[in-house]
């Protein structure tokens, strides 16, 4: 029976001390933005890349380190190498390094989400080719018909690389330049990048429920399977309702609206079944990661409520490119996905400790302050986009009148900033404390011992 992976454990680790470092750079961003010029070492064209990256590379790391994880127990089956996983993680590590080092230094050259030099992203399609290979040569060992989750982590992972190699397919410039076709590919390649993580966090949510619950056939039903069928769609078409401006074919767009964020409402409803199959002794024995996710199907309700208005058209004209497109990035990135990881984190830590470990109580205090800032920094970021879109669009006033009036509340967005990152600090430490602990104690890692009962 195939042991915790120390590795798989510190992606889960490193991926917590991405996300600290990316909220405490966010936090610097945002009081960037109504204090100009505060703490001018790193200002804002540093503070908002070194963000953006990092807590990509939180929902990135701890997805992966999530598969390296749950894999091998699922199979039943240690990784087919477990030194490919120590090699992605080393080549992790540099990567890590050399992006926060080439931003501090002021060297760009990429686009948005990826801003380092492009050679750095070399590295990124090196590493993940390694885990397509690793996980392929485990998954293929396991005996009867994938669950969905191995289908969405499969896709997932073959999907990222290709669409990875899509974004930076503008290194290869063409003799018949044509912006359209760029920002077109552009926008397509980082919506089916967003789709491949999601299939990543989709099918570690489902791992969670599964394991908790004991009841495998959550992730067997037809509703995982529509699912999955509705996220590989989002993921392929998704992209075309993001960009109204470009003449993209009308077929692509309908689709697009049309399947626009439904897998949200099947997670969210599966969800919503789980909790309800639950019974004392489980909800006892995982409350945190429970509750996580439990908050992440209140999030899927909000984050789709406002997703599919900023989709009709009409209202599109008025909020893309202002802060509701901030509020709509944060709130399904810190809602849904970062609810799910961080059930996963504190599921392996029962897992790792045999039950909650210790200082819950603070676990819990960080859960509320979390969840509790983000409705007001959300709703924060919702008012300064209605006021600015509207004015721009409907009054001649200036660009800077308009902003002394969305002033107040990107000062609201940056002191609910402050909560927000007590909360994911109070989450952080407990985390990585509880991940690290037999290493620091060098207690050994114990066995899982119970993969028969979801390994059938
Ligand atoms: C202390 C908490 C945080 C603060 C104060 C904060 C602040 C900010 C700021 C100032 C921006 C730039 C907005 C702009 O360009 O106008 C931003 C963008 C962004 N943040 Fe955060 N953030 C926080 C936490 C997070 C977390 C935990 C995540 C995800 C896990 C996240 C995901 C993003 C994303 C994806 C963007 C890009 C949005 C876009 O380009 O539309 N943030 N954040």
């Amino acid at each position: 029976m195939p042991a915790i992976d120390r590795s798989a454990l510190l992606f889960l680790v490193f991926g917590v001390v991405s996300l600290w470092l990316g909220a405490f750079f966010g936090l610097l961003g945002a009081w960037q933005q109504v204090m100009p010029g505060l703490f001018d070492v790193i200002p804002f064209v540093k503070s908002r890349p070194l963000h953006v990256s990092l807590v990509i590379s939180w929902i990135f790391m701890v997805a992966v380190g999530g598969v390296y994880h749950y894999l091998p127990l699922l199979v039943g089956r240690p990784m087919h190498s477990p030194r490919l996983v120590r090699v992605h993680l080393f080549l992790w590590m540099i990567l890590g390094l050399a992006v926060l080092g080439s931003y501090m230094l002021g060297r760009f050259g990429g686009r948005e989400y990826w801003e380092f030099p492009p050679a750095l992203g070399g590295l990124i399609a090196v590493s993940w080719f390694l885990l397509v290979y690793n996980f392929f040569r485990t998954a293929m060992q396991g005996r009867g018909p994938w669950p969905a989750y191995l289908w969405m982590w499969a896709t997932g992972v073959v999907f990222f690389l290709l669409t990875f190699l899509e974004a930076y397919s503008w290194l290869w410039p063409r003799d018949d330049a044509n912006v359209v076709r760029d920002l077109t590919v552009q926008w397509k390649a980082y919506g089916a990048l967003t789709g491949s993580w999601n299939m990543l966090v989709y099918g570690l949510a489902l791992v969670v429920m599964e394991r908790i619950s004991g009841v495998t056939e959550y992730a067997r039903s037809r509703t995982a399977f529509l699912l999955y069928a509705l996220g590989f769609t989002n993921l392929l078409f998704g992209w075309a309702h993001h960009i109204y401006p470009v003449p993209s074919a009308p077929w692509l767009r309908y689709l697009a609206y049309g399947v626009s964020m439904t897998e949200w409402i099947l997670l969210a409803r599966m969800i919503r079944h789980w909790r309800h199959t639950l019974d004392g002794a489980q909800r006892h024995q995982h409350v945190l990661a429970a509750h996580f996710l439990y908050a992440s199907e209140a999030w899927v309700f909000l984050n789709l409520g406002l997703a599919l208005l900023i989709s009709i058209p009409a209202i599109n004209l008025f909020t893309h490119g202002t802060h509701i497109t901030v509020a709509h990035a944060m709130g399904s990135t810190i809602g849904i996905n970062t609810m799910i990881l961080f059930a996963a984190i504190f599921h392996t830590v029962d897992r790792v400790h045999g039950d909650t470990g210790t200082r819950v109580q603070y676990v819990r205090l960080g859960f509320w302050l979390l969840n509790g800032g983000l409705v007001l920094f959300w709703l924060s970021l919702i008012g300064a986009g209605m006021i600015k879109g509207w004015y721009t669009l409907m009054s001649d006033l200036s660009f800077q009148d308009i902003m002394v009036m969305v002033r107040p509340f990107l000062m609201s967005f940056a002191a609910w900033g402050i909560v927000l990152f007590v909360g994911i600090t109070l989450l952080a430490v407990h985390a990585s404390w509880a991940l690290l602990g037999p290493f620091l104690r060098s207690r050994p890692v114990p066995v899982d011992r119970s993969t028969e009962a979801y390994n059938r």
